[in-house]
């Protein structure tokens, strides 16, 4: 079965949050299943570093405002076709955003083009490749359902992936004609959101399948408090609507072996998570002591619950805690954890920017991370967390609820507790979640049974995978005339 995967990011060649984890890891998790997958990606300046040298495979002389080829390679055993358009993807700052951090003006137009490009490859627009089906990752990807429905070969089935449905892409009704599509796509049953255009909602509504990263978030999108305005709308598609846990890549993420970790370990022998903790502490400016170190990975947002956090770091150092920050995004939330850093010095460290390998260096040395989200449809860095022994102390919302096991006493007696839990949204909450785990780390033997469950568990993609692949299998099964 050959899948084309449409994406706005993929690690290892460009990153800014989980959803590049995911779309990198599915073809290597999906392979075993006979799925083989080709990932069309925008052809950004470190995508066409990593490609080098490539073959042409389609031209387009005027991709939304300019001429476009589509290039074909291989990286190790990922196959990619990268949308080569200077006008759209070869520029400086971000993949989304300007170096000021303002999100670019044209994203509308620059994720038109890419989905356009990857509807026409699902038509035949390259020679010796027809996919069986179509897979579609967030709003970026969206539109590919609504170029594929309106084309020469509406009939290929499409899976819409949502990732988070806070970002959905949307423009005025009056932008419609320049993207390209039939008038009749301008409808409720269309393209149509609100008056406006929705790139999500167009996705959502033209998929044969729609899915999303946790089973609690599938749940939780269909009620208005978390459905962002299309609950409706996934209301009327609920038979459609799918939750796959996302998995992690574990040969990447094995603090056995992971190059990013000065000291190596496994559940047998944690111990080397104390060298590696010092190496965490120099890194940030902060001084060893009993209590343990807390970690945040993040971008930094309101999503996070990170100006939650920033609220309580005077009560988390009061209980003898000591906070490493890695991230970067809302400026409020940077200051505010800045003044913390200023206000604790030696107890609390702040690192800005994106730094794969020290996020890795976090997850291995800190004891303990925070994840306070208000929402977390999935949640990667609690499950490599989980994997480096990192307990996770998060709150009760989409993925982070189905993947951590809360410490309360019965979990503890049994053995199976991971991580601390606490409701979302409220500062009294997490700071009653910080106490507890610090109360646990106190206990060594309960707080090393908890490290020691959480390194058991499997989240790699195996189960996940075989999901994907099942439904890819039914959804060509459906369109198989008998
Ligand atoms: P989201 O996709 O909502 O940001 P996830 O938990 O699914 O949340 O994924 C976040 C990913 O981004 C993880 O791989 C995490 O390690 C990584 N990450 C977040 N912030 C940083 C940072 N400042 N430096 C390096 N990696 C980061
Ligand atoms: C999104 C979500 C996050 C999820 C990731 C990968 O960025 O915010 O919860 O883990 O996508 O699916």
């Amino acid at each position: 079965m050959h899948v084309l995967a449409v994406a706005s990011e993929m690690h290892p060649f460009v990153k800014t949050g989980g959803l590049a984890d995911v779309v990198g890891a599915l073809p290597a998790a999906l392979a075993p299943y006979g799925v083989t997958v080709t990932t069309v990606l925008p052809g950004y300046p470190a995508v066409l570093a990593a490609i080098g040298d490539a073959e042409a495979v389609a031209h387009y002389p005027d991709l939304f405002g300019g001429p476009a080829r589509l290039l074909r390679a291989s990286v190790g055993s990922t196959r990619l076709l990268v949308v080569d358009a200077a006008h759209h993807f070869q520029r400086g700052g971000g993949i989304y955003s300007e170096a000021s951090g303002r999100e670019w003006g044209d994203n509308w137009r620059r994720f038109a083009a890419l989905s356009a490009v990857a509807a026409s490859v699902a038509a035949g627009a390259v020679a010796d490749y027809h996919p069986d089906l179509v897979h579609a990752h967030d709003w970026q990807a969206a539109l590919t359902l609504a170029y594929l429905r309106h084309g020469p070969r509406a009939d290929v089935p499409a899976v819409m992936t949502i990732h988070n449905l806070a970002f959905q892409g949307g423009i005025d009704a009056g932008l419609f004609p320049q993207l390209g599509l039939p008038g009749s796509a301008f409808a409720v049953d269309g393209v149509e959101y609100y008056g406006g255009v929705g790139y999500l909602k167009a996705g959502l509504f033209y998929a044969d399948a729609i899915t999303t990263v946790s089973p609690a978030y599938a749940d939780e999108i269909l009620t208005p408090s978390h459905g962002m305005g299309l609950d409706g709308l996934l209301a009327t598609r609920r038979g459609r609507l799918h939750g796959i846990l996302n998995g992690i890549d574990t040969a990447e993420w094995n603090p056995a072996t992971d190059p990013a970790v000065p000291d190596h370990f496994d559940a047998h022998d944690l111990a080397a998570r104390a060298r590696n903790r010092e190496h965490v502490e120099q890194r940030f400016g902060i001084v060893g002591g009993d209590g343990p170190l807390f970690a945040v990975v993040s971008r930094l947002t309101w999503q996070k619950g990170l100006d939650i956090l920033a609220a309580t770091i005077d009560d988390l150092v009061a209980m003898g805690g000591r906070l490493a920050v890695l991230g970067s995004g809302d400026s409020a939330i940077e200051a505010a954890m800045f003044d913390a850093a200023a206000r604790h010095p030696g107890k609390v460290g702040v690192l800005t920017g994106f730094d794969e390998p020290l996020s890795h260096r976090v997850q291995a040395g800190a004891d303990a991370i925070l994840i306070p989200s208000r929402f977390e449809p999935c949640g990667l860095t609690q499950l490599y967390a989980l994997r480096y022994g990192c307990v996770p102390v998060v709150a009760h919302t989409g993925g982070l609820g189905d993947t951590v096991i809360d410490a309360n006493q019965a979990a503890v007696a049994a053995g199976v507790a991971t991580g601390v839990v606490h409701d979302p949204g409220s500062q009294e909450a997490l700071r009653s979640a910080i106490h507890r785990a610090v109360t646990l780390h106190a206990q060594r033997d309960v707080w090393a049974a908890m490290q020691r469950a959480g390194m058991a568990a499997d989240f790699s993609w195996r189960q996940s995978a075989a999901r994907y692949a099942e439904l890819y299998t039914s959804l060509l099964q459906e369109r198989t005339p008998a």
